[in-house]
């Protein structure tokens, strides 16, 4: 029998960090499992260049560090049933530094997409992914 409670067929994906690498895989599998899928990153030629490689998709440009940004662009997207998040900007080469050498500054400003701006996605998210989605047991 089919597992349409983990089934993605006919579910809106919303993939912030789909631009490119982890979550473009992940926007391009969930719409091969029959998902409209909505790929997400700030840069809007990134978004573009996306969904013109993901037949199907469509794409909104949303910027993690900027709350504003994020509530503006779940308000924009309206009701979605699952999000994914894979949105990095790490580049630096920090964590090979030793720990006495740390620059906590550079530190704090390296969660700004990873930490704080998934926080701010749930915050805004949560009021427009659908409920009761989840496997109940
Ligand atoms: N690939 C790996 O093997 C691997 C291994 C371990 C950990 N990771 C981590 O997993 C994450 C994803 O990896 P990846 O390989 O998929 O990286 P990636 O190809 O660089 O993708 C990161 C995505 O995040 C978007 N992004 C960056 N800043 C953003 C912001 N402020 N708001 C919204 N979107 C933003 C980027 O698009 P825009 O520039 O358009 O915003 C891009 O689409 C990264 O943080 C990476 O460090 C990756």
């Amino acid at each position: 029998m089919a597992d349409t409670a983990m089934s993605l067929d006919g579910k809106r994906v919303v993939v912030i960090g789909g631009a490119s690498g982890i979550g473009f895989a992940v926007a391009r599998l969930a719409r091969a499992q029959g998902a409209a899928v909505v790929i997400a990153s700030s840069r809007e030629a990134n978004v573009s260049a996306a969904v013109e490689r993901l037949q199907g998709a469509t794409g909104r440009a949303v910027d993690v560090r900027d709350e504003a940004s994020v509530a503006g662009f779940f308000a924009a997207l309206g009701a979605f049933d699952h999000l994914a998040i894979t949105a990095g900007d790490w580049g630096g080469s920090m964590f090979y530094a030793s720990s006495r050498d740390l620059d906590l500054e550079q530190a704090r400003a390296l969660l700004e997409v990873r930490f704080w701006g998934v926080l701010a996605a749930v915050k805004h998210g949560c009021r427009t992914i659908a409920q009761g989605t989840a496997r109940s047991r």
